[in-house]
């Protein structure tokens, strides 16, 4: 079997702007132009295709694993920017960051409301039941 995930396309009002966005705060490559998509690659080679759209955006959910220095890195351009950002998803805890399943996480979100997660533990590597 060899079934992986290989790309989403997540709209946005501009496609470029939130690509680079996403590209600069995780410090993955810049994105790539392909048709109407800027595409952001992340390193298990899964690609992230902004798409321009009008009108009203619904705000999905996107959440990447990290290794614990890039956390760190990803950490420090989140609070460069002023960025707000939350230890949970119900945004109830702001300015704080989670330690589910023993590693570190927090949400964010894009330039248009798409709510962004890092993790440095995948989803109940550590035992935790939601
Ligand atoms: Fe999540």
């Amino acid at each position: 079997m060899s079934i992986n995930f290989n790309h989403t396309i997540v709209y946005a009002r501009d496609s470029k702007a939130s690509a680079v966005f996403l590209a600069e705060v995780l410090g993955l490559p810049p994105p790539k132009k392909w048709g109407p998509f800027q595409v952001v690659t992340t390193d298990n080679g899964a690609n992230i295709d902004f798409m321009n759209a009008d009108g009203e955006i619904t705000p999905q959910h996107y959440a990447f694993l990290v290794s614990e220095s890039e956390f760190d890195g990803i950490f420090d351009r989140i609070r460069e920017r002023s960025l707000s950002y939350w230890a949970d998803p119900a945004q109830s805890q702001p300015g704080e960051i989670n330690h589910n399943d023993g590693g570190r996480g927090f949400y964010f979100e894009d330039p248009d409301g798409h709510f962004l997660e890092v993790i440095t533990r995948p989803y109940g590597s550590g035992g935790r039941e939601p």
